[in-house]
């Protein structure tokens, strides 16, 4: 049976994109649903072009059990992905989803992780630092920020030249290439189980 996928965002949605375009000509699963915080956002775009499902929601929604199981538990979703969805994730939804909830973060956890730590703060952060490495964790979400299991880990080299931006690039093109690898071999893990 087809594993269905959620994808929750808040912003431009290259990720989900990828996500997406996987997915469409795969066995195993599809992107059934997109879900997010904000009414403007380019992935609620993305996933009327792709003829996606969409759900706009509320601090109030997110945070309101009966609603939002209701909308996920419609669409028969297994998986959920976070693809830069910047509000907290419940801890109703975290005991509905044990282990099938999976995020990215644009740096090598545990460093430059928690409250705060998104977007150009990561990159940011990590070259006011002068690190020589920085990367991206694909990881599943528990209760607290950037703190649940690490599914993978990609690195990418910090050169002198680099600034928050360039750095940017380098792990969005890592983002792009392992996100969806990473999704695909969780579900097949799932499916053995
Ligand atoms: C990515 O950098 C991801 O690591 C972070 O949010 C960003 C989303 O970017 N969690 P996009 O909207 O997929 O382009």
């Amino acid at each position: 049976m087809q594993q269905n996928i959620a994808i929750f965002a808040s912003g431009t949605g290259t990720n989900a994109q990828r996500l997406i375009s996987h997915f469409k000509t795969s066995d195993l699963a599809s992107v059934a649903l997109v879900v997010s915080n904000k009414k403007s956002a380019g992935v609620l775009r993305i996933a009327e072009a792709e003829h996606i499902p969409t759900l706009v929601i509320n601090k109030e929604m997110l945070y309101d059990p009966s609603f939002l199981l209701l909308h996920l538990s419609r669409k028969k979703i297994d998986l959920i992905v976070l693809a830069g969805f910047l509000l907290k994730i419940p801890q109703f939804l975290i005991r509905q989803y044990p282990d099938k909830i999976i995020n990215i973060h644009p740096a090598l956890l545990p460093k430059y992780g928690g409250r705060g730590m998104y977007g150009h703060h990561v990159h940011a952060a990590v070259i006011d630092h002068g690190e020589i490495e920085s990367g991206i964790t694909i990881h599943f979400i528990n209760e607290n920020y950037d703190e649940g299991k690490i599914i993978l880990q990609k690195k990418c080299a910090v050169r002198p030249e680099d600034d928050a931006k360039s750095l940017a690039q380098k792990v969005q093109q890592l983002e792009h290439r392992w996100f969806p690898v990473a999704v695909e071999k969780i579900i097949r893990e799932n499916l053995k189980d």
